[in-house]
């Protein structure tokens, strides 16, 4: 039986790469930026950054960037192509916004069915022109201004890329932008701009929601940023040591912000032996060791109001519940038909191909214990969606290759070294 064991260093938070290139670019003057993840949907920023006049190379282990501050960008020749990436998109229309500048953004098949009419509604209201395919969808294009209204928004759909876009549109706007957010959700960008000296307030209320005030334009100055691992990525391993008996492994450098751990709450209330230790602050985030055992795990219920916090985590934590005893309710999943796939439908009927206990009922996933034997070679879809593709071969490793994936590939959209790493694991 396959066992994981060791120590590994994950690669680079996604999130915050895409972020540490756009502020990186927004600043005045050089920056450095190390261990950026270099994926698919990273680059795909990187190349959108470039055709808006922004230098860019990678020199040995760190990446090189010149900034032209918050109004600096140069109208591109061709359309800005976001690929795979919804992070990319958002933020980067966001971010162009406030540059009197036109361009069209256009992505991949997945990403022109994801809606932006979710950020472009909010800068159409402080006076960006946007057209949009059959009003919701890629291509798009938009004409901004530096002259956008300061204005009172408020965050109706939980999103850190919708909030994220609004922050970026805000940072060239002469005046007071402030933006409600009704729902937590991951805070890398105000993290970065407190680490990169910038003035902004953050007030909460009693009733959880959160008010963000912006006072442009700013100036950001350079500074270098490294990048904490990746704890989404780390929780691939992290459910792959649980389930597999014998396994004992460590995970370091990993980004410990609250918004992105809340998986590790959940599976420690299934039974998981996880321990995790903070070693260091790096770049206004918390980062630290996780060490994890093989345990045996039972199902719970994950109440939707977690759901914000565990957005990329359903595909593994559904990975997770195949092997809890009991029953395994998710509940209030809605927002996972807005992503790479319709992640509600990819983990429902690949894990009822595979034998599973799975129901699906209103945005709910149940699943149930039983002991699935797979005998034959079952082929799975994955929609090219990379956490699936992941998620299913993290299953697999029960299941001694029995789970074909259609599309490998994918993986790398957000961690090409997925398969050499877990290989440095495997024993
Ligand atoms: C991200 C936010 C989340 C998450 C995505 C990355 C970000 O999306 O699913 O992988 O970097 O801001 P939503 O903002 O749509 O929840």
């Amino acid at each position: 039986m396959i066992k994981l064991q060791g120590s590994l260093k994950i690669s680079g938070d996604k999130s915050i790469s895409h972020r540490a290139l756009i502020f990186a670019a927004l600043s005045v003057g050089e920056s450095k930026i190390r261990n950026l993840l270099e994926s698919r949907d990273v680059f795909a920023t990187i190349n959108i950054l470039k055709e808006l006049g922004i230098k860019i190379r990678k020199k040995s282990n760190f990446w090189v960037i010149n900034g032209n501050g918050t109004d600096g960008f140069l109208e591109p020749n061709k359309a800005l192509n976001c690929e795979n990436s919804g992070t990319t998109a958002r933020l980067m229309i966001g971010a162009v916004a406030s540059n009197p500048i036109s361009c069209t953004f256009i992505g991949d098949k997945s990403l022109s069915k994801r809606s932006m009419s979710r950020v472009t509604n909010y800068l159409e209201k402080i006076g960006a022109e946007t057209k949009l395919t059959k009003e919701n969808y890629l291509p798009l294009m938009i004409t901004g201004s530096n002259n956008l209204l300061p204005y009172n928004h408020s965050c109706s759909i939980p999103s850190a890329q919708i909030k994220s876009a609004l922050i970026l549109s805000g940072l060239n706007i002469k005046g007071k932008t402030t933006i409600i957010e009704k729902r937590k959700t991951r805070d890398h960008t105000e993290r970065l701009m407190k680490y990169l000296n910038l003035n902004f307030k953050i007030k909460k209320f009693k009733n959880k929601q959160t008010l963000l005030e912006l006072n442009g334009p700013y100036e950001i100055k350079s500074k270098d940023i490294s990048v904490a691992s990746d704890p989404s990525s780390a929780a691939f391993f992290i459910v792959g040591a649980l389930i597999t008996p014998g396994s004992k492994i460590k995970l370091t450098n990993i980004a410990l912000n609250p918004t992105r751990i809340e998986y590790i709450k959940i599976l420690k209330k299934m039974g998981g032996n996880i321990r995790i230790k903070k070693t260091r602050k790096l770049c206004g985030e918390d980062v630290g060791t996780i060490s994890v055992k093989s345990s045996k795990l039972k199902g719970i219920n994950i109440d939707s109001k977690l759901s914000p916090l565990l957005i990329d985590e359903y595909p593994i934590l559904s990975i997770a519940a195949t092997q809890a005893k009991g029953a395994m309710t998710m509940k209030g999943l809605g927002e996972l038909r807005h992503k790479e796939s319709d992640r509600i439908k990819s983990i429902v009927i690949n894990l009822n191909k595979l034998g599973f206990n799975v129901e699906e009922k209103n945005d709910n996933i149940t699943i149930r214990y039983s002991k699935t034997v797979i005998k034959n070679v079952k082929k799975i879809r994955t929609y090219g969606d990379h956490r699936i593709a992941m998620s299913f071969s993290i299953l697999n490793l029960l299941y001694k290759d029995r789970i074909l994936i259609d599309d490998k590939d994918c993986i790398a959209i957000s961690y090409p070294k997925f398969f050499q790493h877990l290989k440095q694991l495997q024993k």
